[in-house]
């Protein structure tokens, strides 16, 4: 019997095939003033909190001192930046020597478009957050350099598994008339417009069990819409936070430590659902209609009686767009649970990578004898999506452009003939590769990356590939993978895109999707042959990955940090009338009601702006449970889908609607905050509203 046990325990043991890690933290950032990244609308600025945003960090190591090692971090971020990831490099650089750098480390952002903005260091994508902003910048930084910390300290011996499945009803495409252009025989390969799959790893430490999980599924996070002013991490954000809940079995949620300070618990479950080649992949699955008539919008260009602006998409839960994330969110976790509970599959096998920079704007692809263009942005770019249309009288698939907004982007820069010619037929709008004044519009040097983990290889984009040339990409490592390999990697390969990895340039269409100028190809950057020549690049590292040979670390990116204009104004002082105090309740909960499950329980506080204290890894608000006589338990949080922060000068308002599993008792809403006196000393105060009960 011991022998026995003895002896299985010595295979459970030699079950583990790596060492794993997995890490969390706040990236949540200023939740008051600053312009939302994603939809540009000048007019979505931060107002509070409706998910805590957070970076979630995973180490795979080969087992022993000197093994390889790759760290993968899911950002609840619109997307990576270059000015992020040179940050995080060189912090993790200090502290860790050469264990993490540009080659094994990457950073995805899961395209939440409702993320504070102003991080990037190109200026075409800080325009409406009036620039740079550091408190972004800071948050997501340190949240990334955090997590993977935390990663690095959880490193155990363990299993990965893969599991891969389909979600039908979770996304479409938002531009099928440029997926229509692609050759028929290719589309005849694949049963639908977008990808339904899901790819899962299912992360097991040796001893301890589960330790976490990451998935790939394309659909773009914006379930919320552009007048969202609450920070949210949107249908992906909403799943990880439910899948991590669901692991944890909780009802009344984490147990008090500090008053103002959340602890995960250090073997916390990370859950991240990541992002891929989602370009042209929408959330909103009744399609786009028109505000006005309620008739569908032109199919070709997305308009409404010849204007874009009354076309918008419309999610499963609409009109109303917390349901349409809830819904979202939950097909993916539930398909996300139902593969992590079914994962069978072993990865086995080296950890290993590949990794270069490479100048994008002026790359020969010998196959085509073509080559790419400096960064240029089409017309139908300023269109805008039905996601979340462009103001204006822009429209998608417009290969013309207009001689009025011609002219004014004369002023700006009027594009050279030869890009003119090179970016054909995108109509060029905005010129922003030879754009560089203050600093560069747009990036012309580029990370790619692949990362190995036996069977399993992770491509690294920075950018947002449509599902066609997501699998164009996908199709052609593989080829290389299986040709160079000698049979060593077969048909069991399996190839997952990174999207929105490391820096940020826009879109990735295919040469067909890019004549007919949708928003996306109006968005791909480098010419019609933007995606060969990611390809061609993709397939050097495939190649060297395979052969055990260098690749050539290429041109660094400028690091552009200290060029930076902020405009966004600094926090005014907050002030409060006389005889008031901050946290004092301007509007209480409804005195001696009683509520139920559904019922929303509502309290005003007089409060200093958000911006004052970030309150990273901590809740500005709590919904608290009267344990025993005296004894106020944490409950709810800022992070719980039934909680919002919301902020308008001078007040904050917490909103709590009553979730079902809620424990009948005595409650009471909880505020924490920091104001801003005239000579700018900034204090920390509370306030707490009348008690209430649930029935
Ligand atoms: C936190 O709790 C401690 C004691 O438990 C108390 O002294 C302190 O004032 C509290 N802080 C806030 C901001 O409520
Ligand atoms: C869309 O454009 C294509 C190509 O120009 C054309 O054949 C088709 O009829 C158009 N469809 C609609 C619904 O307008
Ligand atoms: C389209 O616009 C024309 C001219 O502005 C107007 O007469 C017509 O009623 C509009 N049609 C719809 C369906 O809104
Ligand atoms: C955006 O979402 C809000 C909140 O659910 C909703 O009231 C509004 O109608 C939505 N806007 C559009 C254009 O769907
Ligand atoms: C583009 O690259 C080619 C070599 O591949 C070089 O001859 C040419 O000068 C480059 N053009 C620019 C504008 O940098
Ligand atoms: C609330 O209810 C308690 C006991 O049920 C009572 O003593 C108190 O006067 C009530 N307060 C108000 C404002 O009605
Ligand atoms: C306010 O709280 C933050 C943490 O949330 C802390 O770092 C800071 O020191 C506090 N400020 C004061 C004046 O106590």
């Amino acid at each position: 019997m011991l022998v026995f046990l003895v002896a299985s325990l010595m295979v459970y043991r030699c079950k583990a095939d790596y060492l794993l890690g997995a890490g969390s933290y706040d990236i949540t950032g200023p939740a008051a003033d600053v312009n939302m990244m994603g939809y540009a609308n000048p007019k979505q600025n931060a107002a509070g909190i409706h998910l805590r945003l957070r970076s979630r960090a995973f180490i795979v190591a080969e087992a022993g001192n000197d093994g390889n090692r790759i760290a993968y971090v899911s950002l609840d971020a619109c997307m990576a930046s270059q000015a992020v990831t040179t940050a995080v490099l060189s912090k993790l650089k200090t502290r860790y020597g050469d264990l993490y750098t540009e080659k094994n480390v990457a950073l995805s952002g899961i395209h939440t478009h409702s993320g504070p903005g102003g991080y990037l260091q190109y200026l075409l994508y800080s325009i409406t957050s009036l620039g740079f902003v550091k408190q972004s910048f800071d948050a997501i930084v340190d949240g990334a350099v955090a997590s993977i910390t935390q990663a690095h300290h959880n490193l155990k011996p363990g299993s990965i598994f893969v599991n891969e499945g389909e979600i039908l009803d979770a996304n479409i495409n938002r531009s099928p008339s440029a997926y229509l252009n692609n050759p028929a025989e290719e589309r005849k390969r694949y049963k639908y417009d977008v990808d339904k799959s899901m790819l899962l790893l299912k992360l097991v430490d040796a001893q301890h069990g589960p330790v976490g999980t990451v998935n790939w599924f394309p659909v773009h996070c914006t379930s919320m819409n552009n007048t969202n002013t609450l920070v949210s991490g949107d249908n992906k954000g909403a799943a990880s936070r439910f899948m991590e809940d669901w692991f944890d079995h909780r009802s009344v949620k984490r147990e008090p430590s500090a008053n103002t300070s959340r602890v995960r618990s250090k073997t916390s479950f990370v859950a991240a659902f990541a992002q891929t080649n989602e370009g042209d992949v929408s959330p909103n699955t009744l399609g786009a209609f028109c505000g006005d008539t309620n008739l569908r919008c032109d199919f070709n260009h997305s308009t409404c009686n010849g204007s874009n602006e009354l076309c918008i998409a419309r999610g499963p839960g609409y009109p109303d767009h917390f349901a349409s994330t809830e819904i979202i969110a939950t097909r993916q976790m539930e398909s996300a649970i139902e593969l992590f509970a079914n994962a069978k599959d072993l990865l086995k096998g080296p950890v290993n990578y590949r990794q270069s920079y490479v100048d994008f704007t002026n790359i020969s692809i010998a196959a085509q004898s073509a080559t790419t263009c400096p960064a240029a942005m089409g017309f139908s770019f300023a269109a805008g999506t039905t996601d979340g249309p462009g103001a204006f009288d822009f429209k998608q698939g417009d290969t013309d452009g207009n001689p009025f907004w011609k002219a004014v982007r004369d002023l700006l820069r009027k594009p050279t003939e030869k890009q003119v010619a090179c970016q054909s037929p995108k109509p060029v709008l905005l010129d922003t590769g030879e754009m560089l004044f203050p600093y560069d519009w747009a990036p012309a040097i580029l990370p790619i990356q692949i990362l190995q983990v036996g069977q399993l290889f992770i491509l690294s984009v920075p950018s947002e590939f449509t599902t066609m040339a997501g699998r164009r990409l996908k199709d052609a490592v593989k080829a290389t993978l299986v040709e160079k390999s000698n049979g060593k990697y077969d048909k069991e390969v399996r190839i997952v895109i990174s999207g929105l990895t490391n820096a940020y340039s826009s879109y990735v269409t295919t040469f067909e999707e890019y004549q007919i100028q949708r928003y996306e190809g109006a968005s791909t950057l480098y010419g019609p042959h933007t995606l060969s020549a990611y390809i061609q690049e993709f397939k050097k590292l495939a190649e060297a990955l395979v052969l055990d040979t260098q690749v050539a670390k290429g041109p660094s990116p400028p690091d552009l940090i200290s060029k930076q204009i902020s405009l966004l104004p600094e926090v005014i002082p907050d002030t409060t009338p006389a005889g008031i105090k901050f946290g004092d309740v301007s509007r209480d909960v409804a005195r001696n009601a009683s509520f139920r499950a559904g019922d929303s329980v509502e309290a005003t506080f007089w409060s200093g702006s958000p911006r004052n204290n970030l309150m990273t890894e901590a809740s500005y608000t709590m919904v608290e449970f009267q344990s025993a006589p005296g004894v106020w338990t944490p409950a709810y949080d800022d992070d719980d889908w039934s909680v919002q922060f919301v902020w308008k000068r001078p007040s904050a308002t917490i909103k709590w609607k009553v979730p079902k599993d809620a424990l009948a008792g005595t409650y009471r809403l909880r505020l924490f905050g920091a104001s801003k006196a005239l000579m700018g000393k900034i204090d920390n105060f509370t306030g707490i509203s009348s008690e209430f009960v649930i029935v």
